[in-house]
């Protein structure tokens, strides 16, 4: 049987790497075989795309050069990595997916709906996750907590301002599509992991329901 893909999104400093780990332990007790990637990277092409896009570059990184290394990065992925894991039944964990470009590039940076959904519609084909979780948090926040991991990359530097227009193009989006569930990653961690493990559970039992009645 095929396998699902279940994404975690959310700003910096939202928390996306314990809650991933909380989701793949989950997922392993539940007897299903898993993979993770990350975006933009997971294949040795992708990786090197990412190097790229979050340098700091001596000049001007257009708007669409970047939005185009994105989906660059994640074509390459789908077709290594994504794939062919769902086609061999594992189930995948990313560490962000088109949301992010949705959000960042979309939200963010301002790029059009129009370019958005031509960009996403000839590298995705249609191709979504089949659950979201977006972890929710104060640009303000999340800024400070990644500031506390280190320096800043080209992206992170992009100011508060950018941030609160792609948090604000999250939320919009996630009010779009009932597969992107969003929980506040503004409460102490226990009570973070318990809202995520509960819409997991949540998505578990209704596909083993439908595998039952199929
Ligand atoms: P992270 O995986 O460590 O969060 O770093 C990825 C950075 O790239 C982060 O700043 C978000 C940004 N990003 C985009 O702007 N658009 C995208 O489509 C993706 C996948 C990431």
């Amino acid at each position: 049987m095929r396998g699902k893909f279940i994404v975690v999104e959310g700003l910096e400093g939202a928390g996306k790497s314990s809650v991933i780990g909380l989701i793949k332990d989950t997922l392993h007790a539940a007897g299903k075989q898993v993979e993770q990637t990350r975006e933009p990277g997971g294949t040795p092409m992708a990786e090197a795309i990412r190097e790229c896009v979050k340098h700091d570059w001596d000049e001007k990184v257009a708007e669409e050069t970047e939005l185009l290394l994105m989906y660059a990065a994640r074509v390459q992925l789908l077709t290594n990595r994504i794939l062919p894991a769902l086609e061999s039944g594992a189930w995948v964990v990313g560490d962000r997916h088109d949301l992010s470009s949705q959000a960042y590039q979309g939200g963010g940076r301002g790029v059009s709906t129009k370019t958005m959904r031509a960009i996403s519609d000839i590298a995705l084909n249609g191709f979504k996750p089949d659950l979201t979780i977006y972890l929710d948090v104060d640009p303000a926040v999340g800024l400070e907590r990644a500031r506390g991991r280190g320096e800043l990359d080209r992206i992170e530097q992009a100011g508060l301002a950018f941030f609160e227009r792609t948090r604000e193009r999250y939320l919009t989006l996630a009010e779009q599509d009932d597969s992107i569930k969003v929980v506040s990653a503004m409460q102490d961690m226990p009570s973070v992991h318990k809202a995520v493990l509960d819409e997991v559970n949540q998505y578990l039992k209704a596909q083993s329901n439908q595998e039952a009645s199929a």
